[in-house]
């Protein structure tokens, strides 16, 4: 099932609402290559969704799991990985990203991102009373890491999932 196509696997990384997983799952399709998701995987091994983890075991502990699943995804099978928006915070994942892996940052604009989780309840990082301040605030202390990726994809409200995937195959 190992892609033949690929030497690493592709990690996107980048803010929520940045389009990780839509464009991760139509860029693995276009490849014909296994799509593998760390927020998806933690759910399925936990039973739980990541908020509800949020909620009973808190981030630290989510965090950790996040590691761990990063570090199994890379080592089993090579394809497109979606990551959490917080998980290349972490020097020890991108440490292990770099390693294994080629970085894609899905470079979206901060209203791009408030425009495409506004609507959405599902991230527990934005359920306090104001979420946009929120956002803003996770956009910059966290563009300066995001710009470490190997590569920077930009995204624009114009642009299409399928037209982001063919960016980031020409980026590669
Ligand atoms: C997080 C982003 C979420 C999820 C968790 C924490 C973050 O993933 O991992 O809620 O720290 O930005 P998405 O980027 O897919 O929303």
């Amino acid at each position: 099932k190992n892609s033949l196509i690929l030497k690493k696997t592709v990690v996107l990384v980048g803010m929520m609402g940045a389009g990780k997983t839509a464009v991760g799952k139509a860029l693995a399709a276009q490849l014909g290559v296994p799509f593998l998701d760390s927020d998806a995987e933690i759910e399925r091994a936990a039973n739980m969704t990541i908020a509800e983890i949020f909620e009973r075991d808190g981030e630290p502990f989510f965090r950790q799991k996040e590691s761990q699943v990063i570090g199994r995804l890379l080592d089993e099978e090579r394809g497109i990985l979606s990551t959490g928006g917080g998980a290349f915070m972490s020097a020890e994942n991108r440490e292990m990203i770099s390693e294994r892996g080629v970085s894609v940052w899905l470079n979206a604009d901060l209203d791009l991102l408030w425009n495409r989780v506004k609507h959405k309840d599902t991230r527990p990082l934005l359920r306090g009373a104001d979420p946009y301040g929120t956002l803003k605030r996770l956009y910059e202390t966290r563009v300066p890491l995001y710009a470490r990726a190997d590569l920077n994809v930009r995204s624009d409200k114009t642009y299409s999932v399928d037209m982001m995937a063919k960016k980031v195959i020409e980026a590669l």
